[in-house]
């Protein structure tokens, strides 16, 4: 269990350890996390150092606000995956969900077009890493299973797609940035057609 980091040509680098978190007494709302999340972007304009210091916030709340871990909807049966919008306010650029996956679900390869943070609450969920070549090819780069207890973070340009691996249902918490929905793509491997979505 630990933190981890991908950059924006899809290298998975490991962060801090989740042994070495100290985890601060008291109280650790949702409502505080959030104040202290927007302080944080406006504070920390590099987006690495930023999500490297979102971490131990998120690993705090999900502890302190253990409730979170409960708040998803069961998967879609027709998609294999849901969707449960804890925070999302018009005009800013932040959501906070949970989602979960079906076992055996795939989804497609995709960027997001916004700086991301997955953390994992029960389950295991396989991420493969790409990196767009100069021609427009997609070359797989990398490969992780992520357990509960494991934060990913993302960058805008990372592209990824996921595959709920193992037999019980994949639930993760997870924060988006402001989406450029001009730069969010979903890719075909076989056609190498970019498809915004
Ligand atoms: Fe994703």
């Amino acid at each position: 269990m630990r933190d981890w980091h991908i950059n924006s040509v899809g290298s998975l680098e490991p962060g801090q350890d989740a042994d070495d978190f100290d985890l601060p007494d008291g109280d650790y709302r949702l409502y505080r996390f959030l104040t202290e999340l927007e302080d944080l972007q406006t504070e920390v304009t590099n987006e690495t150092a930023f999500l490297k210091q979102l971490c131990p916030m998120v690993r705090r709340l999900l502890t302190r606000s253990f409730w979170l871990q409960g708040a998803f909807k069961e998967p879609n049966p027709d998609t294999g995956w849901s969707v449960e919008m804890l925070y999302d306010e018009p005009d800013f650029p932040l959501t906070v969900q949970m989602v979960a996956w079906q076992p055996g679900t795939v989804s497609p390869i995709h960027n997001h077009a916004a700086w991301g943070l997955v953390a994992f609450v029960d389950g295991l969920e396989k991420n493969i890493f790409w990196q767009e070549q100069v021609d427009g090819h997609l070359a797989k780069v990398g490969e992780h299973i992520f357990e509960a207890g494991d934060i990913v973070t993302f960058l805008p340009e990372s592209i990824h797609h996921i595959e709920a691996t193992g037999k019980d249902t994949v639930i993760s918490f997870n924060i988006y940035g402001k989406t450029d929905y001009q730069k969010r793509f979903k890719f075909d491997p076989k056609t190498h057609q970019k498809t915004l979505f």
